[in-house]
């Protein structure tokens, strides 16, 4: 089995609720209603599942196997996933913390809430499509045998903390409301 899959099956689950995303961006910069009450969803979603859940699995299990397997962490292709996981999390940050001026109304913040949603969408897509087709591909090549064994026992034990569980539960369940709120204006954009 491919040591990416599950990593791989989450990033669809980001996908789709980053389609429900643009949809919730297109729609607020036509009408000019930027709301805690529209965003602060997916600002929980992008922390618990996309950054919590997933992206720590990448940099606290994959990326360290990759290096111990030969791989640089300094340069190449670690280095700019770690930076645009940096990247992500400021995107997110400058979105939670406008929200509450744009729920007063205030012309900058609502600006910044799509300025940086709009930045966070293209770049989480791009670096979604990155590792799919070029990180992970080595992944598959480079970890093999007892390395590939310990690293999905290394995801297995993330994946039963309670933590992690009621996280992922509580994503999971936002993600569903996501796409019955605005699944049927988002399909078709991811698979
Ligand atoms: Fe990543
Ligand atoms: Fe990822």
């Amino acid at each position: 089995m491919s040591n990416t899959r599950s990593l791989r099956e989450e990033h669809q689950v980001i996908l789709k609720v980053l389609d429900c995303f643009e949809v919730a961006l297109t729609r607020a910069r036509a009408d000019g209603v930027v709301t805690s009450d529209i965003f602060a969803p997916f600002v929980e979603f992008f922390r618990g599942f996309a950054d919590r859940c997933h992206h720590c699995k990448e940099e606290d299990e994959l990326f360290p196997c990759l290096n111990a397997c030969g791989m640089p962490r300094d340069v190449g292709p670690i280095a700019v996933m770690l930076h645009e996981h940096r990247v992500g999390r400021a995107h997110v940050r400058a979105i939670a913390e406008s929200l509450p001026a744009a729920d007063d109304a205030d012309a900058a913040a609502r600006q910044a809430v799509l300025q940086h949603g709009f930045a966070f969408l293209e770049m989480l897509r791009n670096h979604i499509f990155k590792e799919d087709h070029v990180l992970f591909d080595m992944a598959d090549q480079m970890v093999e045998g007892s390395a590939a064994a310990a690293l999905a026992d290394a995801y297995r034990a993330r994946e039963v903390s309670p933590d992690y569980q009621q996280t992922h539960d509580r994503c999971a369940r936002i993600a569903r409301e996501l796409r019955e709120r605005y699944g049927s204006a988002a399909r078709g954009t991811s698979p």
